[in-house]
């Protein structure tokens, strides 16, 4: 009943608006929110169920939907197929469609996703992804019928970061240590200039998730793990990137459109998991997970994103209470709705083809990358069989075109478009610096800093000269990884900028990966941390900070009698203590992007030892006692961090730390003894070695690389999901892939009829005998991969009890899985584990 009324009241309310004259207020389309799913449909359970009353109040400013723009939509509107009605709520990607396909699909929008790209090449010159803007608002221009042009998306959420040249700023959970929302709103400017100059329209920021678990891969794309920090960024962003909203006109030149995401409480899901559940009441959601969106909203974004995750179990994208009641009713919203990649295929009923619900929940715009031809076909079946009412698509529709005329895409003028050299411009650069300085985080600083501009100076560790593990995800590639110096023709290594630092002041530094040195340094700058990942793939169980190497290195440097200086890259707070403890100065310096000259700023002071710039950051996460990464946030019972949120020592404000405890919490072998290779990434404490003639390399967290002599390489693949598999390529002479890391017992295991199992597709056959390997044991697995269709999935599992006949020593287990042939041979494999064995598992004897 409440439906049926409703959709009167927004059939009265599209209606009225058909009257040019009609001012502004009256046609304000959340004084009618509507959902069109109707209660049979609904998957929307108690718990799940979102009560406008208590929620607060918002407003999209009046100057987005002003009479002229309004009467302009009405107008297009009445000129406009059904065909190219459907065609404005489906948005693809470049990967997946081309400009010609706009010739006979009346599509609104495109994106470019984080590895999607001009011609699939991810470090394409800035030219060529303009001329990919060209071709395709040619492509929608030549269109016959109504001409409305396409909104074209990117993930511009620290810089323009898909693009070689661009300034690369300090991830989120960076700029939230700065507590500076005028730096922000600066960045927004800047990195909306740069995305404009390529020729896109629109970027899917600011992220407005309030992190609760730091294991979430995600946790760096947040400010804060409190929603204060958001709040006061939301709208500075928001307006850096779009500039105030103005009745009558477009956004100005150089601006574009921003789309607040991942709406609501992606950031709160049970242990961190990506695309996960937020089980927590409305309370908390309108507490902690609302967060900046109030204020994004009174600042006039232009789109919201709603999230993969869930609430109690109901997915956002299909959850109508969420997405119309809440979001048009009293958060005030005018803008558009986009969906996250394929997320409306995840609803129940739903797939990436085919999803009403999602659309009548409130979804104005489906994100379909390569699912949009389909969906397409079966959103219009729908509109037309009236599963989807008219009323509903007319309104979606409105709002997208409404966002449309605001953002100038009726007018394409686009002065600033072609203007390259803002790219990686010497203000941008400047202010990308300033944004480093101000994040840095000081933990600890025993009497070393600042450092003497004319001391000698050693700095170590792999990360020092790396701007791309500076960059983290969300760099050129989705994961952020696969990235070299030379990718950075703008940017400057933390190595380079302490260089040129000590060399200004009089002094000499040295670059020296494992710390090694001829001469003895007066101090040493380590640089380590995390590798590159973005979503799912940089979920971790603990906040262990694993590798071993920096560890010794500053155990070694201190042991020498000269004073360290740890510089921490990451996308989180990791437990650190035993590295803290073995450096006289601890920076934490977040994923801080292209401008590494920023550290240098503020670590090196003058000849004199004179600081030239302050330490400046607060923690916007807390920092962690022990490894074990559970939920440890401002404000909760119990609260007992290492370092509050807020902490941050300076120059001006010392403290002493001491010494740390070095335990971490969590047991001996960390992590998992089943399992070893799952979602697309090593489970700790196992990882993926490359062995040959050689040598061993071991991979950590790389996902591609080789062994020593090139025997054998991997590189990540798709497999059941995105980038879930690795490809093994073996030359000749080959050589072994292996999972090892860890040392279990699996007595019990092989006791208990569990099996070894890993998924696999041959991409070339095997050209000699191949084994599969449990530490000494192996057996001959050639017949079993011949006798598979080359390109073909299949699962193969072997007992553990059979590897133990064939040599395995099953209670002293430190290589659980392994592949080796000494002859050319390519596999993909995924999802190597134990499982148990129902029959299914062999005992293969060979030829
Ligand atoms: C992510 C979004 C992103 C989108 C487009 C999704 O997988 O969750 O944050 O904007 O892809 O790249
Ligand atoms: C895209 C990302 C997207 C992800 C989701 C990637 O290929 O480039 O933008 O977020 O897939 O699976």
């Amino acid at each position: 009943m409440r439906n049926a009324v409703s959709l009167i009241a927004l059939a009265l309310a599209v209606s009225v608006t058909g009257c040019a004259a009609t001012p502004p207020s009256a046609v304000r389309v959340h004084q009618a929110p509507v959902s069109a799913v109707s209660p049979s449909s609904s998957i929307v359970t108690e718990a799940g169920r979102a009560h406008p009353a208590a929620w607060p109040h918002a407003a999209s400013p009046a100057a987005m939907s002003d009479a002229a723009t309004e009467a302009f939509v009405t107008e297009l509107m009445s000129r406009m197929t059904l065909e190219e009605k459907v065609g404005q709520t489906i948005q693809a990607d470049i990967a997946s469609i081309t400009p010609e396909d706009l010739l006979t699909y009346p599509l609104g929008s495109i994106l470019a996703g984080g590895n999607s790209s001009p011609g699939g090449d991810e470090r394409a010159s800035a030219r060529k992804w303009v001329e990919l803007a060209q071709a395709f608002r040619a492509a929608a221009a030549r269109r016959a019928g109504a001409k409305i042009p396409l909104i074209y998306g990117i993930d511009a959420v620290h810089g323009h970061n898909n693009i070689v040249g661009a300034t690369i700023f300090p991830h989120n959970s960076g700029l939230g240590a700065m507590r500076d929302p005028d730096v922000i709103r600066r960045i927004g400017e800047a990195t909306a200039l740069e995305v404009a100059v390529t020729g896109a329209d629109w970027t899917f920021g600011p992220t407005l998730a309030v992190p609760q678990d730091d294991r979430w891969g995600r946790a760096y794309e947040g400010y804060a793990e409190n929603p204060e920090v958001a709040r006061s960024y939301a709208g500075p962003m928001t307006l850096g990137l779009q500039g105030e909203l103005s009745a009558d006109h477009p956004l100005a030149s150089g601006h574009i459109a921003g789309s607040a995401k991942h709406f609501l409480a992606d950031g709160g899901t049970t242990g961190g998991k990506d695309q996960g559940d937020f089980a927590g009441t409305e309370r908390e959601l309108i507490d902690v997970h609302l967060s900046g969106y109030p204020q994004a909203i009174d600042a006039g974004v232009l789109s919201i994103m709603a999230s993969f995750s869930s609430w109690n179990g109901v997915k956002h994208s299909g959850n109508e209470t969420i997405l119309t009641d809440v979001l048009r009713g009293p958060l005030g919203f005018d803008g558009f709705v986009v969906s996250d990649w394929n997320a409306h295929g995840q609803l129940p009923g739903c797939s990436n083809e085919s999803c009403a619900l999602a659309f009548n929940a409130g979804i104005d715009m489906f994100m379909a990358p390569d699912s949009w031809k389909p969906l397409y076909e079966n959103t219009l079946a729908q509109a037309r069989s009236g599963e989807i009412p008219m009323a509903r698509l007319d309104e979606a529709v409105r709002r997208i075109l409404r966002v449309k005329v605001k953002t100038g895409l009726f007018q394409d003028a686009r002065p600033v478009e072609g203007r390259l050299e803002e790219l990686g411009s010497p203000a941008h650069r400047a202010l990308a610096r300033e944004a480093v300085r101000k994040s840095l985080v000081l933990l600890k600083n025993e009497g070393v800093l600042p450092i003497r501009s004319n001391a000698r100076v050693l700095v170590a560790g792999t990360a020092a000269d790396d701007i791309g593990q500076a960059s983290g995800g969300w760099t050129l590639t989705w994961q952020g990884t696969g990235n070299s110096n030379a990718d950075f023709p703008n940017g400057q290594s933390i190595w380079s900028g302490v260089e040129e630092a000590v060399r200004a002041g009089g002094g000499a530094a040295t670059l020296s990966a494992d710390g090694a040195y001829s001469q003895k340094p007066d101090v040493a700058i380590v640089v380590f941390g995390e590798t590159p990942y973005a979503e799912f793939q940089g979920d971790v169980d603990t906040l262990d900070f694993l590798p071993s190497e920096p560890l010794e290195t500053l155990r070694r440097l201190k042991a020498a009698g000269i004073p360290t200086v740890s510089v921490f890259l990451s996308g989180r707070p990791m437990w650190t203590n035993p590295e803290i403890n073995a450096s006289d100065a601890f920076v934490a310096a977040w994923l801080p992007g292209t401008e590494g000259g920023g550290v240098a700023d503020v670590l090196i002071g003058d000849a004199a030892g004179k600081a030239r710039h302050d330490f400046h950051g607060k923690l916007s996460f807390s920092w962690p006692r022990d490894a074990r990464g559970e939920p440890l946030n401002v404000g909760q019972p119990g609260y007992d961090p290492q370092f509050a949120y807020g902490y941050g020592l300076s120059y001006a404000r010392p403290g002493r730390v001491g010494t740390l405890s070095e335990e971490s919490g969590v047991q001996g072998a960390t992590g998992s003894i089943d399992r070893y290779f799952v979602d697309g990434r090593f489970v700790s404490p196992w990882g993926l070695a490359l062995r040959d003639a050689g040598g061993e390399r071991r991979l950590g967290m790389e996902t591609s690389g080789a062994s020593p002599r090139g025997g054998v390489a991997a590189r990540p693949a798709d497999g059941s999901t995105q980038e879930s598999a690795r490809s093994l390529i073996f030359a000749a002479g080959g050589g072994d892939a292996l999972v090892s890391g860890g040392a279990v017992d699996l007595t019990r295991q092989s006791n208990g009829e569990m099996a070894i199992s890993f998924r696999y597709r041959v991409d070339a056959a095997p050209q000699g005998p191949v084994r599969l390997t449990l530490g000494a044991g192996s057996v001959d697995v050639t017949r079993l991969l011949t006798a598979r269709p080359v390109g073909e999935w299949a699962t193969l599992k072997v007992r553990l009890s059979c590897l133990a006949d064939h040599g395995a020593d099953i209670a002293a287990v430190d290589q659980p899985w392994g592949l080796r042939t000494d002859a050319p041979f390519a596999v993909t494999v995924e999802t190597i584990r134990l499982t148990p064995n129902e029959g299914d598992a062999v005992c293969p004897t060979g030829e």
